[in-house]
């Protein structure tokens, strides 16, 4: 009798993750969208705390005073400086990540596809115009060769408003992970990959733990897709904090059998649930609300593997994730110079966009980047993706300069790069001042500021640790040979 259950409920798990498939590409297949990128006067996209009755949450309210209206102008002048708006690599209309077929007899589909709309969901009402499209569409029809969205993009505060309010139909266990996290579908058939908060703010990592099995943070993922963008690559999936009802928008609303088996609640009444994973999925490391209200972050999804397939890659500086073996890259100074003769570092941008991401991590502390991904579609000659940050901003009273070493190994730098950290080291646009500000614009901020001031102000000590590392190079090697002169019009 159970195990005839158990076998329905799958079938009907598959049956929905295969309309939903379906859908998607056929969404993406049929759509024949015109990408004429506008360029309209940004439009901030104003925070607007989740209205959760059931939440009994401390509002500080410090935030918006904190962050502060200079704060917001510093972070305004960042971006319309030209080394902001000027044109990368240039990326040509056919481009983009997915490109739509318009052969295809749309309205006979159409039909045929409406009637398949599933119960709670939204009717589809969109068709060719990209004005009718949801917002996680535009999204993924935006992705192009050197970055997942462009500077002042119309659509990412629409993507986000979707991320923090849009109603959710579906909450799954992600499966494959080693920690606990949910991918959450909304009505409008969006999806985004939800990682609970485990850890309060001013929590730092044990210094006894080692970086293989720390938690993962809700709140650095979201501070990470906030520097990501400061520091002008655009490769991180846009993330935002939301307060999720884990009665209303997890336990009643999941065909996963296996998570909904795991909530309780809690001694003082709080509603928990731990689901299965390697790590931490157990009782005594449930994830709880207050008491219903649970603190989370939500990344968009990018496109299916199945309609845009990715490459994953071994990161050449991947650390040993052993306690006590140590990698050839920690005992060989040179271990750079063979790798700048292997393929595909051997050419193209494939080592300074790995320079970039080094940076990035050292800036937030990821010492967990063992691979990264590229879309397959793209070959050798695209952009880094900079997935999976939950693991950063654990400390901030230590820097790990190992993260540095394929910059101290390598001396080599995008001139982009390199400009944009010189700018951001300035006061008129310190780093620690920019971020404070675009955190504060996360619906969670009116919750506590995403990251402490402690935190912030390493960002600016470790920046000027990269700042030197590079002047460094440049006194010990010829200026040609550190700088990759990408903006070689550009003369600032
Ligand atoms: C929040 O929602 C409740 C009902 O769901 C409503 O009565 C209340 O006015 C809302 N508050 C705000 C600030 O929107
Ligand atoms: C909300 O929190 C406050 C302070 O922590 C507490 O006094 C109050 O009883 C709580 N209210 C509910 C409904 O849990
Ligand atoms: C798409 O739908 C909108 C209304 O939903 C309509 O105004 C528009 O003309 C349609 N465009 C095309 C190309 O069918
Ligand atoms: C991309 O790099 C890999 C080596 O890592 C190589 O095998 C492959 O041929 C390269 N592709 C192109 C198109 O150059």
């Amino acid at each position: 009798m159970r195990a005839c259950r158990c076998r329905r409920l799958k079938g009907v798990c598959a049956l929905m993750m295969c309309v939903t498939l379906a859908l998607h590409m056929l969404v993406i297949i049929l759509v024949m969208s015109m990408f004429t990128s506008t360029c309209e006067p940004v439009q901030r996209h104003r925070a607007r705390p989740h209205n959760l009755t059931s939440a009994n949450l401390t509002h500080t309210g410090s935030t918006s005073s904190r962050a502060g209206a200079a704060d917001l102008a510093r972070l305004e002048a960042l971006f319309s400086h030209t080394l902001y708006t000027l044109h990368g690599p240039s990326s040509p209309d056919d481009d983009t990540l997915l490109r739509v077929r318009s052969q295809v007899n749309e309205e006979h589909n159409a039909e045929q596809w409406l009637s398949n709309s599933k119960e709670g969901y939204d009717p589809i009402l969109w068709n060719s115009s990209t004005e009718t499209h949801p917002p996680w569409l535009r999204f993924h029809l935006g992705i192009s060769r050197w970055q997942l969205y462009s500077h002042r993009d119309t659509n990412l505060p629409a993507l986000q408003e979707q991320l923090s309010t849009h109603r959710i139909v579906s909450a799954v266990q992600k499966t494959g992970g080693t920690q606990l996290k949910l991918v959450i579908t909304f009505s409008n058939y969006g999806q985004a990959l939800f990682k609970p908060m485990k850890q309060q703010r001013n929590d730092e990592t044990n210094v006894n733990l080692y970086y293989f099995s720390d938690f993962e943070r809700h709140n650095a993922e979201i501070a990470a897709f906030h520097l990501d963008r400061i520091l002008g690559f655009r490769r991180m999936p846009p993330v935002v904090g939301r307060l999720i009802d884990v009665i209303k928008e997890v336990k009643d609303i999941t065909t996963d059998h296996k998570l909904a088996r795991t909530f309780f609640n809690s001694p003082v009444g709080n509603s928990c649930f731990y689901g299965q994973c390697s790590y931490y999925c157990s009782t005594e490391h449930a994830v709880c609300g207050r008491p219903r209200a649970l603190e989370g972050s939500l990344a968009a999804m990018l496109p299916d593997l199945s309609i845009a397939p990715r490459r994953s890659w071994r990161n050449p500086w991947r650390r040993s994730y052993s306690r006590s073996k140590l990698t050839l890259w920690e005992k060989t100074p040179t271990y750079c110079d063979a790798v700048k003769k292997t393929p595909p570092y051997d050419r193209g941008t494939r080592l300074v966009d790995l320079i970039d991401m080094t940076i990035l991590d050292f800036l937030q502390s990821n010492m967990d980047r063992h691979h990264y991904e590229t879309f397959e579609m793209f070959g050798n000659n695209t952009f880094l993706l900079h997935l999976d940050n939950g693991r950063a901003f654990g400390r901030h009273s230590k820097d790990e300069p190992s993260i540095l070493t394929p910059l101290v190994q390598c001396c080599r730098i995008r001139r982009s790069t390199l400009l944009r950290l010189r700018l951001l080291a300035s006061p008129q646009y310190r780093l620690s001042d920019v971020m404070r500000a675009s955190l504060a614009q996360d619906p969670l901020a009116a919750v506590a500021p995403l990251l402490t001031e402690p935190h912030l102000s390493a960002l600016d000590r470790r920046l000027g640790t990269v700042l030197q590392i590079v002047q460094r190079c440049l006194l010990q090697h010829q200026h040609h040979h550190v700088i990759y002169d990408d903006i070689p019009d550009y003369s600032g």
